[in-house]
């Protein structure tokens, strides 16, 4: 059985969106690497938490010392990502940023995320190598430990781009041109992730307990 759990999560929430099949390809490329080591790889999609804007009353870092959420949606993604060892977040880039609903995903929580490793692959036009660094940004406010390198997927050429774009499709040229230059990189930060999870330090280790006594 494995020893540690990861979520792969889609990040895009919207209506027409490549990110599931994005996602699709990395947990393809990582998972055997990983299971080989005792790691298991579990996709989860922002969508389905449906989140509004963050309302809550409290501020996350204060849950649950100080105080408690309110709102079903919240205790639901809180509950999700309370469970994992790590994460790998598979973000979309919009107008040269970080997408409004992956910042707002991220906002929502504290004491789930904090002191555990995470990946962030980030698509696009360019790659999203903007989005990609505010993430990163965002992510060490509550301590997780930011893997490098962090992969940057452009879509190979305006065909691929439309489809993306237009009909949430990953064209063949895409997936090709990322078999071939970018799996090393994805590998690499899968192999990042597995060093960070397997040799804990004392804070790290504290964060995986509390996640293990959540599945249990
Ligand atoms: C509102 C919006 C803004 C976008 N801005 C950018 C951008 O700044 N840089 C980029 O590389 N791609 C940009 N794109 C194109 C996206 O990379 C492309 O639509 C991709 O499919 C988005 O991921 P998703 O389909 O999972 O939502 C934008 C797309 C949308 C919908």
């Amino acid at each position: 059985m494995a020893s540690k759990l990861v979520a792969i999560i889609t990040m895009s929430t919207r209506g027409t969106r490549v990110g599931p099949k994005v996602a699709e390809f990395v947990r393809k490329a990582i998972e055997k690497p990983l299971a080989d080591s005792g790691i298991d790889v579990n996709p989860v999609d922002l969508v389905k938490f449906n989140l509004p804007v963050y309302n809550e009353a409290v501020a996350p870092a204060s849950v649950p010392a100080r105080g408690s959420f309110q709102f079903a949606h919240t205790k639901a993604w809180s509950a999700e990502i309370a469970r994992y060892d790590g994460y790998v977040l598979v973000i979309p880039e919009y107008n040269a940023s970080v997408a409004g609903g992956t910042k707002n995903a991220i906002d929502y929580l504290y004491n789930e995320w904090k002191g555990k490793p995470v990946v962030i692959v980030s698509y696009g036009v360019q790659g999203g190598r903007a989005a990609n660094d505010q993430v990163k940004g965002a992510l060490a406010v509550p301590g997780l430990l930011v893997v490098e390198p962090r992969p940057t997927l452009a879509f190979a050429g305006q065909a691929d781009t439309f489809a993306a774009v237009g009909e949430g499709k990953l064209g063949d040229a895409t997936r090709a041109d990322w078999e071939s230059n970018h799996l090393d990189t994805v590998l690499e930060a899968a192999a990042g992730l597995k060093r960070l999870l397997l040799n804990p330090k004392p804070e790290e280790e504290k964060a995986q307990a509390q996640a293990e006594a959540t599945r249990a």
